[in-house]
């Protein structure tokens, strides 16, 4: 059932909605723009992690070789896009109107911070597991099998306790105010400030994920078949 969110694209909202949400602030749910497209991004994510884990445990009695391309696109989408533009706008933009507006959160908020840098990390062993996996093949995948395990609990905690956390104080204590410079800065991913020629290698680079990952993953070759 979650290849079809994968395969439902990039994060991404009818641009006439995203047009017209901009000025308004929230939608008819009462969810600003800016959770929309966190909302968004994270079930792209959560699409792509879980397409990771199923494919490093279907690879366990074949040449995990074969799959190298379609995992580096994977870390490459998640590098280029969600540690450079995601996560920092999260922190630059969500948390720290969430830390003025309510001090009790500090805690959670340094929390996920510390998830941010950690997360970071991690994608850094799992890229370095992914190249001594190209080197070495099967030997190679209990390390790798290990980092991917590893980064994708880390990713998995830290959207829950965004979304069960975070978002509901956001939208219980921020401002108008607040909410209109967060769902601009999120809002850019698809505005001229960010550029459609950047955000269309984001679809692309999405889309070729979707295409190489076999099926029932994607829309790839049929595992075994
Ligand atoms: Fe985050
Ligand atoms: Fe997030």
């Amino acid at each position: 059932m979650w290849v079809n969110v994968m395969a439902g694209g990039a994060a991404r909202l009818p641009r006439h909605e995203t047009r017209a949400r901009a000025g308004t602030c929230k939608d008819a749910t009462g969810m600003t723009h800016a959770i929309n497209i966190i909302k968004q991004e994270h079930r792209n994510y959560l699409a792509l992690l879980m397409c990771l884990e199923h494919l490093v445990a279907d690879l366990k009695d074949s040449d995990p070789r074969a799959h190298c391309v379609l995992f580096h696109a994977i870390v490459d989408y998640i590098e280029s896009f969600l540690d450079r533009y995601h996560h920092p706008k999260e922190d630059e933009y969500l948390f720290r109107a969430l830390r003025e507006r309510h001090p009790d959160s500090e805690d959670l908020i340094r929390r996920l911070e510390q998830q941010h840098a950690d997360g970071y990390d991690l994608l850094k062993e799992l890229k370095a597991a992914l190249e001594n996996l190209e080197e070495r093949g099967g030997p190679g995948m209990a390390r790798f099998a290990e980092a991917a395990k590893t980064y994708q609990a880390h990713q998995y905690d830290h959207m829950r306790a965004e979304e069960m956390e975070v978002l509901p104080l956001a939208r219980k204590h921020l401002s108008a105010a607040d909410w209109q410079e967060i769902d601009a800065a999120f809002t850019a991913h698809d505005d001229p400030l960010f550029g459609d020629d950047r955000r269309a290698e984001y679809r692309k680079l999405y889309s070729k994920i979707v295409r190489m990952a076999p099926q029932p993953y994607g829309f790839g070759i049929k595992q075994g078949g």
